[in-house]
């Protein structure tokens, strides 16, 4: 049909989501954030909605009927597709609500309704501070429960797992289920035999004093007429287990005492609802087969005394004592914001071999995070089979678990002694590749183990594929430590008695992590836990959850660490134009960049620089043969000093961006302040810095920190700096990707390639052609016939180095959001080819959608295929002399439509485009370098 005839808009709302989740139960947001994607038919150009429509109705039935009884919005004319706030009229606790959205073009004509989507509200007011416990008592009409105080069975360390149960009636037909669920330590919920949800780890870690997560689960399928029974396992996870943090609590064998509460609501036709809670009628006993488990050690189980049928209505639980109701005062009961920790994926082995009699070893081919499901035939009962986790082989084919410190990672189970038995853990996670396996009656087979991996199950958003082999290995590394380090917040490693939520790791990662999946949800969950645990004088932690007293904790305040406070919201902003987490959080930032201004008057940070990691693992630690061991370190004050500048500035566009000018001036002038000092303390009139370190050149470029005369000298300063290192970088976790993002962004994108290219140790090259299928803590992890580094901190699953990824996303795909259009409203396209990099394909799900770049070099001629979602605009940058010259779609490309020429800009032809699909082709020419971010 020709454009003129038609009535409705080449684009179409998709991808619903409200607060950034897809049909999410429980919600606990009074005025939930709904946002889309627009789908333009295939080869519609510049396609922009003019105005939008939502409806959001009590019933299925009555969206269908385009009535929206909650909220009818009208049309609204605007271009917003992201975080429209739902105002229809005020949303009640379990409320459900049905939503469905419409949009007009730029020419006015309205799309197709979507498809419907739904969310449900959570048990809302969940406190009230003049009562202990919090109004969540009269929401949830439920206590937390638990069995005996959980002591340690006699004679042993271990400390079994509760189960708790109750039995019910329901008389009549079964209209829909609910079930809000959450406890201190771990839970599962069972109904009927069957587990609830398929979450992992469940409630997850936050700062427990302060929020403890609730879920909500729809169990209409579960309930049924007449009896049922409901159970809980519930262990001791991050609040009851030991957990890495100061050392005097360290020593504390457990921290919390355990606590189960639920919430079931039975609506039966006809309109009544029979609510089960947990109090003191259910019973609990200590009894089961997860006899312990423990995030570090592992799970002890004991199939001998598993209870068939504790979980189903007519269980015999006489034997079991009452539950006791437990309080734990202060802690707010909040929803789940982010997606549940789940089984992703599944590995078998590459292979099985028996180093010693009756001893097998299981090697996945891949370092990864979750546990082992293991099938176990003829075995005898009481037998008892050990699986021992671990990342590397030692040089004698051993499994290496030195570097796990004091944590065990092994799980024991003891056999039932009947048939085929299946073991799967409940309550503990490790990090490895191989598995010591003794115990089994005979050999396995290859299949009888499957490696589960888990983690927060945030949608992939980004796929990578280039020219270049190191490379693609390269991205698959940081992509698997990113699974490995998301068990609800962001950690540092995943297999040695730490794992915790340092902040300083992810600060650097932050980008290339939203480039792998969509993190918006996730960060939304962990920057609470940031703000529960910032001290009072204003500093953030150095890792956060901070389980213990965040006044006197350990490292906070801690440059680059601290300064995850400031960065990872404006990452948020950028990424996801989440301005509503800028407003719940920029008071906190102001403190921790005030706290920075009190202690330090005169604007260069020589105080109170708590944990004070620098650039950590810089050249200075490595043990190499024939490397300086001094003179890579930045000096402390100077990165300090770069990074509080950089947070300053960060407050001050968060104000800018909340409309309060007149902070963000005040923070512009602090920012302006620190430059100065910057400079008059730290850089001489040469533009030497303090040091001369590469990591010091690399953040005072990368922060703006210099003059535009100063830069290109700080420029040959920095190139000079590597030479001296034999061509390698030197730089730790906080400087090695903002170097390589400075190579590239000023002219040196060869040297950058040069370096990414490496083979020869400290390089990622190096550390692949050792056997890395993850990120390694450190560029010397293990040397040929040097071996392992340190055992004290030497993980195989660490992602900072990996931080390295933003690089390739932004040169090598070649996609930059621009912070001016936030959320990918607008964005740039700048591939960067090399000789070592000839085609690149990428995608990435950008939260307005699909953005892609496709680009070849071939016999002198660039191919660039662009995707533009709906609604959005590119800047594209195609890297050629002939600018004038510039094909798209078979036309020159100033007369096609949707592309604008910008002008030639460092050696590229630049063109806005609007949204859709488009194929730039060009004269290449290989000793041009594109300019841009
Ligand atoms: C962690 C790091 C962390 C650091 C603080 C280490 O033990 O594993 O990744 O950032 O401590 O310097």
């Amino acid at each position: 049909m020709c454009e003129e005839r038609q009535r409705t808009a080449r684009l179409r709302p998709a991808g619903l989501r409200c607060e950034y989740l897809v049909n999410p139960l429980g919600v606990g947001v009074a005025e939930p954030r709904l946002s889309w994607t627009l789908e333009a038919a295939p080869g519609a150009r510049e396609q922009v909605q003019s105005a939008w429509q939502v409806l959001v109705a009590r019933t299925p039935q009555t969206l269908a009927a385009d009535r929206g009884d909650l909220w009818d919005s009208g049309k609204v004319e605007s271009g917003q597709q992201l975080h429209v706030e739902y105002t229809g009229k005020p949303l009640k606790s379990r409320m459900r609500c049905y939503w469905k959205v419409r949009a007009w073009d730029g020419d006015g004509r309205a799309s197709d309704w979507s498809e419907p989507a739904t969310w449900s509200m959570g048990l809302l007011q969940t406190r009230d501070p003049s009562s202990p416990e919090g109004s969540a008592v009269a929401s949830w009409r439920a206590r937390w429960i638990a069995g005996a105080d959980p002591a340690l069975e006699p004679g042993s360390e271990h400390r079994p797992a509760t189960m708790l149960r109750k039995e019910f009636t329901v008389e009549g037909a079964v209209e829909r289920a609910t079930l809000y669920a959450t406890g201190l330590g771990l839970y599962e919920v069972y109904l009927n035999g069957a587990r609830v949800g398929d979450a992992v780890l469940a409630p997850e870690y936050t700062k427990y004093v302060c929020r403890v997560q609730y879920r909500a689960f729809d169990v209409t399928d579960l309930v049924r007429a007449g009896d049922n029974a409901v159970g809980a396992l519930l262990g001791d996870g991050w609040h009851g287990d030991r957990f890495f943090s100061a050392p005097p609590v360290k020593k504390r064998k457990f921290r919390g005492r355990r606590g189960f509460r639920m919430r079931l609501d039975v609506e039966m036709s006809g309109g009544r609802t029979v609510t089960i809670v947990t109090d003191k009628t259910w019973r609990a006993t200590r009894e089961g087969p997860i006899r312990h488990a423990s995030l570090y050690d592992g799970e002890i189980y004991d199939a001998r005394m598993e209870m068939p049928g504790w979980d189903r209505p007519g269980f015999d639980d006489r034997v079991w004592p009452e539950a006791r109701a437990v309080t734990f005062r202060g802690t707010q009961l909040v929803w789940q914001p982010n997606e549940p920790i789940r089984v992703t994926r599944e590995l078998t082995p590459e292979k099985v071999t028996e180093p010693e009699k009756g001893v097998y070893l299981f090697d996945l081919g891949q370092n990864m995070v979750g546990w082992c499901r293991l099938k176990i035939r003829g075995a005898s009962a009481g037998s008892e089979i050990s699986l021992q986790h671990g990342e590397r082989l030692d040089d004698d084919g051993k499994i290496y678990t030195a570097n796990l410190r004091s944590a065990k990672q092994r799980d024991v189970y003891t056999c039932r002694g009947e048939g085929e038995e299946i073991f799967e853990p409940h309550f503990t996670y490790h990090g490895f590749r191989y598995i010591e396996v003794r115990g089994l009656p005979g050999p396995p087979r290859k299949d009888d183990l499957t490696g589960r991996v888990f983690h927060s199950s945030a949608p992939v958003t980004g796929r990578f594929e280039c020219s270049n082999g190191l490379v693609n290995q390269l991205m698959h590394n940081a992509l698997w430590c990113q699974f490995g380090n998301m068990p609800s917040i962001p950690t540092d490693c995943p297999q040695r008695d730490e794992r915790a939520g340092w902040m300083g790791d992810i600060q650097a990662f932050s980008q290339s992590a939203i480039f792998n999946m969509d993190m918006a949800a996730f960060f939304t969950k962990w920057l609470a836990d940031v703000r529960d645990s910032q001290a009072d004088d204003g500093r953030f932690p150095a890792f956060a959850p901070y389980p213990d007293d965040v006044n006197t904790a350990r490292g906070s305040g801690a440059p680059a660490w601290a300064d995850a406070g400031t960065f990872i919201p404006w990452r948020m902003y950028q990424n996801y134009a989440d301005t509503r987490l800028l407003k719940q959080h920029v008071e906190a930032a102001r403190r921790w960049v005030d706290f920075v201004h009190r202690e330090n008057p005169d604007l260069v940070w020589m105080n109170a620089r708590g944990g004070d990691y620098s650039d950590w693992l810089n050249g200075d630690t490595l043990k190499l043969e024939g490397f300086p061991s001094e003179g890579s370190a930045v000096p402390k004050e100077v990165l300090a000093t770069a990074f509080w500048h950089q947070s300053t500035r960060m407050v001050s566009k968060m104000f800018a961006v909340l409309g309060n000018t007149g902070e963000a001036e005040r923070y512009e002038r602090l920012a302006d302040g620190i430059r100065t000092a910057f400079n008059e303390r730290f850089v001489s009139p040469e533009a030497r810095i303090h040091g001369d370190t590469q990591a010091g050149y690399a953040l005072a470029l990368r922060f703006g920190l210099l003059d535009e005369t100063r830069q290109s000298r700080a420029m040959e300063y920095m190139l000079e700096a590597i030479e001296r290192y034999h061509g390698h970088a030197s730089t730790g976790i906080q400087a090695t990707h903002r170097m390589m993002l400075e190579l590239t962004r000023r002219g040196r994108h060869d040297e950058a390639c040069r370096l990414i290219n490496l083979r020869t140790v400290p390089s990622w090259g190096y550390t692949i052609d050792m056997g890395a299928t993850t990120i390694w803590e450190r560029w010397d992890g293990y040397v040929a016939g040097r071996g392992f580094q340190d055992a004290g901190m030497n993980s195989f699953n660490h992602w900072a180095l990996g931080s390295v990824a933003e690089w390739v996303w932004r040169n090598i795909a070649g996609l930059n959001p621009d912070e001016e259009h936030p959320g990918w409203k607008r964005f740039t396209v700048v591939p960067r080819p090399h000789e070592s990099f000839t085609w690149a394909r990428a995608e990435y799900d950008s939260i307005r959608g699909r953005v892609a770049s496709d680009w070849r070099v071939e016999d002198g001629l660039i191919t660039l295929k662009v995707t533009v979602p709906p609604n959005t605009a590119a800047t594209v940058c195609v890297p050629t002399t002939q600018s004038d010259a510039v094909i798209e779609s078979g036309r020159p490309a100033r007369d096609a439509d949707g592309v604008d020429f910008l002008g030639a800009e460092n050696g590229a032809a630049v063109f806005r485009v609007g949204s859709g699909e488009y194929a730039f082709e060009a004269q290449f020419r290989s000793d041009v370098q594109a300019g841009g971010d």
